[in-house]
């Protein structure tokens, strides 16, 4: 039996780091027992916990309702396939999505269905949210968990969410909750018009969630609204992004030069409160850090960022520059350093955008993009199906 104020804190912590706004995501949150949902997990490398015939040991329990991800299931290199993914993540995509009463609702990546029933309880009516894994014994199983704790008239598809899935449109939403490295045309073909696709987005190696917007003419068109990092889809859509994200290869050997760190991401780490800890990994950096590795995958496909460091690697990997708290370490030659403070420049020269300053429009692959021709700030991804245009907003759209 779990205490009515495990849930309460659990809750209250994510109402006081801000990332629950919203009454109808709050009450979703007190009411579904994330609990409920797992029968077996891993955090992180630890070993695994389980639900026994009494329950969930107190340590399991106090991992369930604190702000971790937790494992579900691994392949044979251990690493996580299915996941209930991290309560902050879960949080921040519930608001994003903007749902309200009656809306229909359609999930990519079930996993374990907690999601699926928090957005069950916003709509209103479990019948209204539609969730699909690729994963035969995850559908089986979460099939199973969301009817035993009352929640068993949400729809629970086995199929791969690229196709997603027409029987239950037109959506109003659709949201994928593993990492894409595009969208599908199908998801934007079942929407209903003004609908909204919230999508983490791959962009060299990381996943900023994109907010798009399905406008009556077909345009999909939106802004990015957080950074997540979720495992990778398969399937369909399971296409290699346009980087080459090699890490570096040069072992044990010392940089050939450091040099000193550019000045606004010296700023920014020197008004961190975790400037002091000089340990911390690259995800853990001041965001101006995250909005200049955005910028540059933008300008160049060597673009790298991983436990050494952010900046660029070259091909073999035996050439890098990479960017650290204590300065921008730089392996064969200064050239791919000056191709990164070129690209450092060019931000500046654009005052630094960060995230929420780019503008995205998604475009089938191979539409001509005009405005793109000669612009210091229009860049185009390309992806498997699509083309992604990322142009700064004006000032009137600054707003947004
Ligand atoms: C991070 S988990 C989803 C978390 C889930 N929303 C929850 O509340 O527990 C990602 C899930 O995506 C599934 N997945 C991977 N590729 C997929 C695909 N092409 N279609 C549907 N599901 C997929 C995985 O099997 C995994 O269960």
């Amino acid at each position: 039996m779990v205490g009515d104020g495990v849930i309460g804190s659990y809750v209250d912590g994510l109402v006081g780091r801000g990332v629950v706004r919203s009454a109808g995501v709050e009450r979703a949150f007190r009411r579904v027992p994330r609990h409920r949902f797992v029968e077996r997990f891993w955090v992180g490398r630890d070993s695994a916990h389980e639900v026994g015939a009494d329950g969930w040991s107190a340590e399991a329990l106090g991992l369930v309702y604190s702000d971790e991800a937790l494992i579900t299931r691994r392949d044979a290199e251990g690493n996580p396939t299915s996941s209930a993914s991290q309560p902050s993540v879960v949080a921040m995509m519930l608001e994003a999505l903007d749902l309200g009463p009656g809306m229909r609702v359609l999930e990519i990546g079930a996993g374990t269905g907690y999601n699926a029933a928090l957005m069950a309880e916003v709509v209103g009516d479990q019948r209204l949210v539609t969730t699909i894994d690729i994963d035969p014994d995850v559908v089986a199983q979460t099939r199973g968990l969301l009817a035993r704790a009352g929640y068993g008239a949400v729809e629970v598809v086995c199929g791969d969410g690229a196709l997603g899935h027409a029987a239950s449109a037109p959506f109003d939403r659709v949201v994928a909750t593993v990492g894409c490295s595009d969208i599908s045309w199908g998801w934007v073909e079942q929407m209903n018009p003004d609908g909204l696709l919230l999508v983490p987005l791959d962009h060299g190696g990381s996943h900023p969630l994109v907010k798009l917007r399905v406008g009556s003419t077909g345009r999909v068109a939106g802004r990015i609204v957080g950074w997540t990092g979720f495992m990778r889809m398969r399937g369909d859509l399971e296409t290699a992004g346009p980087w080459a994200l090699r890490p570096p290869d040069v072992g044990d050997r010392a940089p050939d030069a450091v040099r000193p760190l550019f000045p606004a991401l010296e700023r920014a780490l020197a008004d961190s409160p975790a400037g002091a800890d000089a340990e911390a990994e690259w995800w853990r950096m001041p965001s101006a850090w995250y909005d200049f590795h955005f910028f540059a995958c933008l300008c160049d496909e060597r673009a790298y960022r991983g436990p050494e460091g952010l900046g660029l690697v070259d091909e073999a990997g035996t050439r890098a520059a990479l960017i650290r708290r204590d300065g921008v370490q730089v392996w064969g030659g200064s050239g791919l350093y000056e191709e990164l403070e070129t690209a450092y420049r060019r931000w500046e020269r654009l005052g630094a955008p960060a995230l929420s300053s780019w503008r995205i429009e998604v475009v089938p692959r191979g539409t001509g993009i005009p405005e793109s021709r000669g612009s210091e700030e229009v860049f185009v991804v390309e992806r498997g199906r699509s083309r992604q245009v990322v142009r700064k907003k004006g000032r009137e759209e600054r707003a947004e």
